[in-house]
């Protein structure tokens, strides 16, 4: 299918310029053709080649166009409408394709109807999500839309060759469209790009207006500059949505002013707890905001480097940017290189963040329960920051994270609230896996989405258990998110043998199991994390194991939760990063304090042990239910070995940091058994393989692990060689791949670069910073699309 063939655009402002410059350098249409009422518009267009021709008259250009596209102000769509009706006849407007750039859809509608009786078939409402304080057809640019959303906002009776030749267009220009309601699309932009663009203005209004306002704005600050950076923007253009989207700004303007009022009441009250609830929501908020488009970001198609330097701003609500430098780059979404330079050696006392797999735990039993938990330790990482943001978004009051203590006002097992969206769960695998099971058994429905990453890993495992308990779940093709889960389905206890040791799995079978009638039994073929069983019995909820090596659970549905307190430890997948640093780092000591050592989890210490590590724990003890204990950690010389395989479930997330230990070991080392390393963030087993070979070690990827030949250990004549060559590495978005690869560097000949890393912050904030504090040398790139 061809898009049109010739275009006209009414309106030669920033966006209609920009729109025609894109089509034209994209040689999506034959023809350009302009027309704006301002001749001195027109001619400028002509001048700078943005258009082929500009028309004298707006009928001629309507009768020479197969495709117009409205980018006039909103108030001025009317006008221009009925002026488009007196042009041509009905049946041969008809003919045409017409679209629009407007900010308010129903502003469109509402004006189409008064012309025309009707909303023509032929119209296709839309609206690109980009733009810049500067205007006028001078600063135009054929990349404004590269990378940017457009909304397209059809109706039921909208002509569908009509709508897929705008699309089209628009996809010509870059951009990436999707399609919404039109009253949706005016609430959401009315929230959070009206919205904030009315405050900017009226923040600056008031102050210009203090009789201080020479100091206020000769000294102002980063804050001011930043919040206000978007009151530079088109008086006229504001002024026509103010009243253009009316209602839907009004209705944001009012709730937003009630959550002033209570920020100013806290702060009345000097209510330090109400005022570090609301900074600490909001705090988190904005970092799952920030994953959110620095996920929908890689998804976007790349670009030529002569775009990427307007590329995507992360304005994918803000209109306007690009107009100050220094205060975008704080606003701009980014991805991250780890920049890890060789040598260097390990010591010091560290604490890494708070164990994953337990703050995801403490969050949702925490929410279920009757009561108020308080959880200490708790990782603020991106993952568990997820599950936390989805349980608020249903409902449960939570307060935190603060310095790791996060307080859940439990809502009791039925207290949850429909969400009023799909629940966005970024990364988050076990998030993923460990919900559906308490979603399939809501009285609503649920829909599960996540990142580029988690959407391509599987969920039928989770699914068809879930479903001979009688859940209704909708997935993707080949089992893959998001869920779709129907609320109100009756669970009916299974007894279900895992076909693979999978905690997520088994984990998801007994939060189901508490709502389900009768007994809930799982059986795993290997030993797999416990912490559900553990923190369930901590809640006051019996959960009986028996079987070898307790592979054997059950829990019966219908009871409750209690609130409880909930020390996290440190997260023994975190510390087994500085676990083999120190290992492999030649003069290093370190002390891992407060590590979880529960015996399910502490694989990895065996593993590094068997191949010669020098690991003791020191300060053992049991904070609420989990074994943590601190780990004294010296450089020693590693030796290759084969892995047992009863060892991988209980260390299968160490595998990435273990190969480069393997790598820096005398001899070869054998991991087999361990299939599940293909499923995880990324495929682990390749990915590893192609970054160790790249960095010229001898590693062999096989089907279910690795075959690795470790090229030398601190121990013999060639003491604390390098091992592994300078180099390139692509994580593929994967944190522990990332991580590991920064420990390689303490063995390396030249600088690691480590592409792709911001989503250690999944489970590791600040790893960079912990890891040069000890010893490493890392540097972090945030690449901005500038
Ligand atoms: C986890 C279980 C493991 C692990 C994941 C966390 C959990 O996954 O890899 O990082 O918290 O239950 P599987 O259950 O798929 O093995």
């Amino acid at each position: 299918m061809k898009t049109v063939d010739t275009l006209l655009v009414v309106g030669l402002g920033l966006i209609g310029g920009s729109f025609a410059a894109a089509v034209k350098s994209a040689g999506a249409c034959r023809q350009v053709y302009g027309y704006d009422q301002n001749k001195a518009s027109l001619e400028e267009a002509e001048a700078l080649g943005i258009i082929d021709y500009g028309c004298e008259s707006l009928s001629a250009g309507v009768a020479a166009a197969d495709g117009i596209m409205l980018a006039v102000p909103m108030l001025a769509m009317k006008p221009v409408l009925e002026q488009l009706s007196l042009c041509l006849p009905s049946g041969v407007l008809a003919k045409k394709v017409i679209t629009d750039a407007g900010s308010s859809k129903k502003a469109l509608l509402d004006a189409a109807l008064e012309v025309f009786g009707e909303v023509p078939p032929w119209l296709v409402p839309g609206h690109p999500i980009a733009g810049s304080e500067k205007s006028g057809v001078g600063a135009a640019k054929a990349t404004l839309f590269q990378a940017h959303d457009v909304i397209l906002t059809p109706l039921a009776n909208t002509d569908s060759l009509a709508l897929a030749k705008v699309r089209m267009l628009w996809e010509a220009c870059g951009a990436v469209v999707t399609s919404m309601d039109p009253c949706h699309h005016d609430e959401v932009l009315a929230k959070t790009s009206h919205l904030p663009h009315f405050l900017a203005f009226s923040l600056v209004d008031t102050l210009a207006g203090n009789p201080d306002n020479q100091d206020i704005f000769r000294f102002a600050a980063g804050g001011f500059r930043d919040f206000t950076r978007i009151a530079g923007s088109d008086p006229i253009m504001w002024h026509d949505v103010a009243l253009g989207n009316h209602q839907a700004v009004l209705e944001a303007l009012d709730e937003f002013t009630e959550g002033l009022q209570v920020l100013r009441e806290a702060i009345v009250q000097k209510n330090s707890q109400s005022l570090l609830g609301i900074f600490s929501r909001a705090q988190s908020a904005r970092q799952h905001f920030s994953s959110l488009l620095e996920s929908r970001k890689q998804r976007v198609k790349p670009l030529p480097d002569s775009v990427m330097t307007t590329g995507f701003s992360g304005s994918v609500l803000i209109e306007g940017e690009d107009s100050d430098k220094d205060v975008m780059d704080t606003m701009k979404e980014s991805t991250q290189t780890f920049i890890a330079s060789p040598g260097g050696s390990i010591s010091g006392e560290l604490r890494v963040p708070g164990d994953k797999s337990i703050s995801h735990r403490s969050i949702m039993l925490g929410a279920l329960a009757e009561g108020e938990t308080v959880i200490e330790g708790f990782l603020e990482g991106e993952d568990a920051l997820a599950t936390l943001k989805a349980f608020r978004d249903m409902g449960v009051q939570i307060d935190g994270p603060y310095l790791g203590k996060v307080t859940i006002q439990g809502v009791g097992m039925h207290g949850l609230k429909p969400p009023e969206g799909p629940l966005y769960l970024g990364n988050a695998g076990t998030a993923m896996r460990l919900m559906a099971g308490l979603m399939a058994a809501q009285s609503f429905d649920v829909t599960l989405t996540g990142d580029h990453s988690l959407s391509g890993r599987p969920m039928n495992r989770v699914v068809e258990p879930l479903g001979q308990m009688g859940a209704s779940i909708e997935t993707s093709e080949g089992g893959r998110p998001p869920l779709k889960i129907k609320g109100g389905t009756r669970l009916q206890g299974i007894e279900y043998h895992l076909p693979m040791a999978s905690a997520q799995v088994q984990s998801c079978l007994l939060l189901a199991g508490m709502y389900a009638d009768g007994e809930t039994v799982t059986v795993a073929p290997g030993i797999v994390r416990d912490h559900t069983n553990r923190m369930l019995n901590g809640f006051g909820y019996t959960v009986s194991v028996d079987g070898e090596n307790g592979s054997r659970v059950a829990i019966k549905g219908g009871g409750k939760l209690t609130a409880t307190r909930i020390d996290v430890p440190s997260d023994v997948s975190s510390a087994a990063f500085f676990m083999v640093a120190a290992s492999i780092a030649e003069g290093s000591e370190v002390r891992l304090c407060h590590v979880g050592m529960n015996p399910t989890r502490s694989g990895v210490v065996e593993i590094l042990q068997l191949m010669g590590a020098d690991i003791t724990l020191e300060n053992e003890s049991v904070v609420g239910g989990e074994p943590v204990a601190d780990l004294v950690v010296r450089s020693a010389p590693l030796k290759g070995i084969d892995i047992p395989e009863r060892l991988v479930p209980i260390a299968i997330d160490e595998f990435p940091v273990l190969f480069v230990a393997a790598a820096c070991a005398e001899g070869r080392t054998l991991l087999t058994g361990a299939r599940e390393l293909r499923v995880k963030e990324s495929d682990r087993i390749q990915a590893m393989a192609d970054g160790l070979i790249a960095l010229g070690i001898d590693a062999q990827p096989l089907s279910d692990g690795m075959m690795i030949n470790g090229s030398g250990n601190a121990a013999s004549e060639k003491k604390g060689k390098p091992v592994f060559n300078g180099g390139t590495i692509d994580s593929h978005g994967d944190h522990r791949i990332a991580m590991s690869f920064a420990v390689a560097a303490l063995r390396a000949k030249d600088d690691i670069r480590i592409l792709d890393c911001a989503n250690v912050a999944t489970s590791f904030p600040d790893f960079a910073g912990l890891a040069n504090r000890a010893g490493m040398r890392i540097v972090v790139k945030v690449n901005t699309s500038e």
